[in-house]
Parts: C-alpha cells; structure tokens; sequence
C-alpha cells in the first residue's frame, strides 16, 4: 500500500534487499533467458519449501494467480463468490474477471473475513439445490468463498470449516500473508495458502518480499497444479506447432523476476522476524495511550505483521484517524487507511453484501503505521512520539 509519489522520511514500507537479489539477477539477465527460465521454477520450489505446498505455480501477479485459482475451484460465469468487504480490490476484480459476482462479507476483530457471518449468509441467504447451494435472492450458485489473511494475519480456522460443511471450495488470498501461520488446535502448525483447495501469494513491491511484480498459486492438488501451469502459459498443447486447447492466458512470470523473488525467499525468516520484533517495539511505547490500540493478531494465529494496524478511537483520542494521518504526513512520517470498503466502491455498488458494519467501523479508525523491514527502533520511538504529541487527551 505504499504510494511512489510520496516522499517520506520514514516511510510505510520499503523491500528490504539484503541477499543475492543483484548477483540472482545479473546471472538470469546474462544467461538471456529472459522470458521462461530454470529460476522460475528454483523460485517456486523455494516457495513450496518454505509454505510446506506441494505445488507451487508462479504468475505474473497476485491478481493473475487469483483469477486462476478461481477458474481452477470451479468458478464460472454467473456464479456468486463470497469474500471480505475489506480487501484490495484485486480480490473482487479477479472474481470479476470469472464473469462472477462477489458478495461481500464482513469482517471480526482481526479484520479478516468474520466466520459468523460467513454461516449466517450461507445458512439463512442460501438453500441447497440440484445445482448446488444457491443463493436466495438472485437463485444464482455460490460457487466457492475466498477469505484474505488481511494485513498477514491468518484468518478464523472456523472459515473453512463452515465453508466445508456446505460444500463450498476455499481459494486462500494470501497475497500478503507469506511466513503466516496457524498454531491453535486447528489447522495448527498449517502456513497460510495451504488451508483451502487453493492458495494465492503476491509479490508485489510493497509485500513482504517481493519479486517487483509476481504471484504464485499453492495447491496439494498436483491435477490443479498442472492445469494451473498449462493455463497460465497460454493452454499450449504442443509449443513447437502453436497448438493451443483452449483459451489460456499470458500470466507466466519473468525468468529474472524470479530470480529477484528467489533471493528474496531466501531471507524469509529473517524479514519476518523483523517484522515481529518491530511490532514488539510499537506495542510496548504505544500501550496505555488513550483511544488508540494496536490491533493484535488473535492467539491462534502467529501473523508475520505485514502491515501494524492502530485503532483510532475519535471520541477517546480526541482526533480522528484522518486527521492523525494528516499530521503525520507534514512530519514526513507516511501511513495509510485501510482499503476502500470494496462494497462501496463505484465498480461494485450493486453487489450484494451483508454484515459489514464492523468492517465500515476499523476502515472508518484504522491507521496503519511505518512497517519496513529496515526500521530501527529510532524510528519506531519518533512516530510513537509523535502519535502522542498528536493525542490532546493524552499530552494534556
Ligand atoms: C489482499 C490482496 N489480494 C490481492 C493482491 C494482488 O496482488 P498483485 O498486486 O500481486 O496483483 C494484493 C496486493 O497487491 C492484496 O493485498
């Protein structure tokens, strides 16, 4: 979520490039395999290492890798898909991009989708049919439910299994969410991607790490691995003849990209350990500041803390989340809201949602802090700083 166009000296979030990403690509650049090349498939073997996947599918963006896994779980023209009001776009446009519709949903008090209202819509919106579960209203088939490991934290266990006692298929976006985990009872010890029938990662700059652009779909399906490969390399049937099967796409990732992704995978633990360490810093100086509270991940999840979400209480803090952001930003210290409430953006006003107060309430407070790799604890004690400066209920 970070903007280019902004200058700041301490920004939301930088790649952190400490490895072999120059030497990974000067080498993929030099060997001239520029398209297709062996470390697309060394990037995606690193990725099923370090996810536990069976099968690991590069793409060209987190967004191709979903509108994929999509086509994969079933989704088809006309169908519903149920997922998060509180999401980057991508997820609904990729749902989009199937000729489905989404219905969004709202979200629980780790802002991932709420599993509650997830059984609430499918048992009283929905009715079992021929054709499968079909939603009430519109009579059109809800064909599978993706939740997002918002900000990387793993959403409720629960989602799957109320998904799987209706039968419907789980496409995991965890675009932001690499190194995250389960570790309660259930699922316990399972990396975020793996929990459902298909999962999405992206790779984009502002991820935790990042191949410039790029996405790859997890499945332990090696079936929906292979159709994954044949249709995001343009359904070829026989490459040498130009035969294609079907209508497939050009959603291959770069051979140096990879290479960039590769060696960024290889510090894995290591930028998520940063992450955790910084989100330690900001909890301890930012505890007991009146009205504002950093949102933690639940107990049974460890989140690799993408991004480091402050609630903003108006009332209690006696400034809004808007105007903090603003102050923060003429002292050079960039944040960010969170997304857009996805049911009240222009492109899907006519959707269906339900339940989403509580996602309207944390997009309405949330303000999410500098969360760089690179971040050194000065830097982490001048925006606590200068958050308390900004509070009048607390400096008074
Ligand atoms: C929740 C979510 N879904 C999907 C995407 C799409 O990924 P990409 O930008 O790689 O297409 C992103 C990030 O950009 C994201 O944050």
């Amino acid at each position: 979520m970070s903007d280019p166009s902004v200058a700041a000296q301490i920004p939301l979030a930088e790649p952190a490039l400490g490895g072999n990403e120059i030497d990974y690509m000067v080498d993929a650049v030099s060997s001239g395999w520029l398209s297709a090349g062996p470390y697309v498939r060394r990037f995606e073997d690193a990725v099923a290492a370090a996810t536990g996947s069976r099968n690991a599918v590069a793409c060209a963006s987190g967004t191709a890798a979903l509108h994929v896994a999509l086509l994969l779980a079933g989704v088809r023209r006309a169908d519903l898909v149920v997922c998060p009001t509180l999401t980057f776009i991508a997820t609904s446009n990729a749902i989009t991009y199937c000729g489905a519709d989404p219905v969004f949903l709202g979200c629980d008090d780790s802002l991932c989708l709420d599993p509650d209202a997830l059984a609430g819509f499918l048992e009283d919106g929905c009715e079992t049919t021929d054709v499968g579960l079909v939603e009430l209203s519109t009579g059109r088939r809800v064909a599978a439910v993706v939740p997002v490991h918002v900000l990387g934290t793993p959403c409720s266990p629960r989602v799957f299994d109320v998904a799987a006692s209706f039968g419907l298929r789980v496409v995991e976006d965890a675009a932001e969410a690499i190194g995250s985990r389960w570790v309660g009872e259930s699922l316990g010890g399972r990396e975020v991607g793996t929990a459902g029938l298909l999962g999405v990662l992206s790779f984009n700059g502002n991820k935790l790490i990042t191949s410039g652009g790029g996405g790859m779909i997890l499945t332990a399906d090696d079936d929906l691995a292979k159709r994954a490969r044949y249709l995001v390399d343009q359904a070829k049937d026989d490459a040498l003849r130009y035969i294609h099967g079907e209508v497939g796409f050009n959603y291959r990732l770069a051979n140096p990209l990879a290479a960039l992704g590769l060696a960024q995978v290889e510090q894995l633990d290591r930028l998520v350990a940063a992450r955790l360490i910084n989100f330690d810093r900001y909890r301890e100086r930012l505890h007991g500041g009146r009205g504002i509270r950093l949102l933690e991940p639940p107990p049974e999840v460890r989140s690799n803390h993408w991004f480091y979400p402050l609630v903003v209480d108006p009332q209690e803090a006696g400034i809004d989340r808007e105007t903090l952001m603003t102050r923060l930003r003429e002292l050079g210290i960039q944040t960010r809201p969170l997304w857009y409430p996805n049911h009240r953006l222009k492109p899907y006003l006519g959707s269906l949602s339900f339940n989403v107060d509580r996602a309207v309430w944390y997009w309405e407070r949330v303000l999410c802090l500098p969360c760089g790799a690179a971040l050194s604890a000065e830097e982490i004690e001048r925006v606590c700083e200068e958050i308390a400066k900004a509070l009048p209920a607390v400096s008074a």
